[in-house]
């Protein structure tokens, strides 16, 4: 469907609405959205102000939004907002009537206020839901220290609505400022200036100067310290995990060079790090200022640092040029994937980022496997109208994005493509990108006519189309050899095995059958003791290894465990899918009941309707 179309089939009559105070039908009007996931007509907020108080006896946020809107000529502004009670709402000062439209399971709801052309000042005085979906509120007991509760958000992709009423689109954006009230113990960070140490009476001012989409805007509440990394870095976690957190992290000023030295300067002065509790259902957010990091990338040796690479690389691709709407999700993925990969081959050399390329392109093939490569699922540019964006969000966006820049960086030479990327992100700063903007800004600017290209062919078809690059890595050649020769001999012999990273491991561990015997996976157990590893990527990819082999019978507690602590989206899933796919949902429902109050919601919607009757 063609995005006109697109927005024509979400033209809505407002004529069910639901009011608050005034119960006449509202005037119809038909509106062509921009993005199918918010409501908002046109981009009319300029800057956010919150005043909020963080009640952990309620886990409740309770407080008021105040918007500086223009205007643009419209009678009302249209917000969305999926749960929020609202208390009262006021335009310049004065209590207006405003309304509520139809409640969408997905979108949630129109917020519609009456303003006047020279209104400038709204507020919206409102109290969260204790449920509400972006945000996690963890009891002491599951955090670090035990001792403090913890309260974290997620906004991506349209989340934000449920803490705060508000234009959420990526293609609305805003500049924003914060105060909250939490409790006297604990700190506030957000996606905004932070301080680096716990005040007394629990009160926190925040500011971000640069305009950014709302589901950019992010707020943690806990038992926090900070430590410096370097002169523009650093890095707040619970205090039992700051040190290691610390020393995983040391290379993160260099990062930022390196960066820098790719696509030009760093926009949003300073990048802080926060290690959350395990139940954070991602690897990693890219919260500007502020990186919201899983404790699983904690390995000890340094080895998952690429994800900080990759939130790093948001800054330029994601929250610098934005995608417009979640259809184009790969304009922030794919990008920051590609432009991951090249931070990596910056500071760890190309024989390490191929390795991190080897492992990405055999993950893009599994899954376009696995959804049939015939699946609309599996193009660049999505159609998720009517759909969670949630649901549209794979790997294929990450890597056939990724792999699409490797290819025009091997095709056009890499000197010129870099110049091309750095040139593209200093034209397109604050602004938002979709396929179509991007495909004519390609066409101006590369010579993809004379080289070839098909550009379309790879955002608008299906399935792995036959220019992929294809990366060349000498250290799994190695890991492969030595597969065969143990496989022969049976021989584990550790001399060949000495000096690898975790992606050797990874690699070797994936190139165990889907039908290996219990027998294969307990002698490798007992010659490199994975069940025990300290990297949480090669126990996910162990522990599914172990499910599909019936091996998981005799290390069902520590599967558990896993289960049970960690709450990474991408970790827990491979591991109840396996369970599911080989006749044993019911232990994985036996687990999933013990584990479910620890995940966040993100995670808890997917691992519902994966093991729901
Ligand atoms: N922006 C994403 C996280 C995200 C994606 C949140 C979709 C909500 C919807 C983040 O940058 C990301 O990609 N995280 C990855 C890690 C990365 C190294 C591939 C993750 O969480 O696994
Ligand atoms: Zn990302």
């Amino acid at each position: 469907m063609s995005k006109k179309s697109q927005a024509k089939a979400l033209s809505f009559v407002f004529t069910l609405l639901a009011s608050c105070q005034n119960p006449k039908p509202m005037k119809e009007v038909i509106v062509d959205r921009p993005d199918v996931h918010s409501y908002a007509e046109l981009s009319q907020i300029h800057h956010l102000n919150l005043d909020l108080i963080v009640d952990f006896e309620k886990n409740i946020i309770e407080g008021s939004a105040t918007y500086d809107i223009l205007p643009n000529g419209a009678d009302h502004i249209t917000l969305d907002i999926q749960g929020p009670e609202i208390d009262q709402i006021t335009v310049d000062d004065q209590e207006v009537e405003y309304r509520l439209g139809e409640q969408d399971p997905i979108l949630g709801q129109a917020l519609r206020i009456p303003i006047h052309s020279d209104s400038k000042k709204i507020s919206v005085h409102y109290k969260t839901q204790s449920d509400a979906a972006a945000l996690q509120w963890l009891s002491p007991m599951q955090t670090s220290g035990k001792k403090h509760p913890f309260m974290f958000s997620q906004g991506e992709a349209i989340l934000t609505r449920t803490w705060i009423p508000i234009q959420d689109s990526p293609g609305i954006r805003f500049t924003y400022e914060a105060t909250l009230h939490v409790p006297a113990e604990l700190m506030a960070v957000m996606s905004a200036t932070n301080v680096q140490t716990k005040n007394t009476n629990g009160i926190y001012h925040f500011t971000m100067p640069q305009p950014v989409p709302a589901y950019l805007i992010a707020i943690a509440v806990g038992d926090l310290s900070f430590k410096i990394l370097g002169p523009r870095t650093g890095v707040y976690a619970e205090p039992s995990v700051l040190e290691k957190a610390a020393n995983e992290f040391v290379d993160t000023e260099h990062m930022i060079t390196a960066a820098e030295n790719l696509y030009g300067p760093y926009a949003w002065d300073r990048y802080d790090l926060l290690v959350l509790p395990p139940s954070f259902p991602f690897g990693g957010m890219e919260n500007p200022r502020l990186t919201f990091v899983t404790p699983t990338v904690i390995a000890g040796d340094r080895s998952l640092v690429s994800l900080i690479a990759h939130e790093l690389a948001h800054s330029w691709s994601g929250n610098y040029v934005t995608n417009s709407n979640w259809n184009d999700f790969w304009i922030n993925e794919g990008f920051t994937t590609y432009f991951e990969r090249r931070i990596m081959e910056s500071l760890y050399g190309r024989d390490y980022s191929e390795m991190l390329a080897s492992l990405a392109l055999q993950e893009w093939k599994d899954l376009v496997l696995e959804m049939g490569d015939t699946s609309k699922d599996t193009y660049l540019h999505l159609d998720l109208i009517h759909r969670n964006p949630d649901d549209g969000m794979t790997n294929i966006a990450y890597e056939k994005g990724s792999f699409l820049l490797r290819m025009l960086e091997e095709k056009i030479g890499r000197e010129r493509f870099d110049v091309f990327l750095k040139n593209y992100f200093a034209a397109h700063a604050f602004q938002s990108m979709d396929s179509e903007k991007l495909i004519e800004y390609m066409n101006t600017h590369l010579p993809l006519d004379s080289l070839q290209i098909d550009l379309a062919s790879w955002i608008y078809r299906p399935g792995i189309p036959a220019d992929t690059p294809i990366p060349a890595s000498d250290r799994f050649n190695k890991v492969e050899a030595a597969f065969v020769k143990m496989n022969s001999t049976g021989i584990y012999d550790t001399k060949l095995t000495k000096d690898w990273s975790s992606h050797e491991w990874i690699h070797f561990i994936s190139l165990l059958p889907e039908d290996a015997s219990v027998q294969l996976l307990k002698n490798l157990d007992l010659a490199f003791k994975f069940t025990t590893s300290g990297n949480c990527e090669i126990l996910d990819i162990w522990f599914e290894k172990a499910i599909k082999s019936g091996y998981s019978k005799e290390i069902l507690d520590k599967i558990e465990a896993f289960l049970v602590q960690i709450g990474r989206r991408k970790y827990i899933m491979p591991l109840y899918k396996a369970f599911k796919t080989t006749g044993q949902i019911e232990t994985a429902r036996k687990i999933y009941a013990q584990a479910r109050p620890n995940y966040h919601s993100v995670s808890v919607n997917s691992v519902d309707l994966l093991l729901k009757e």
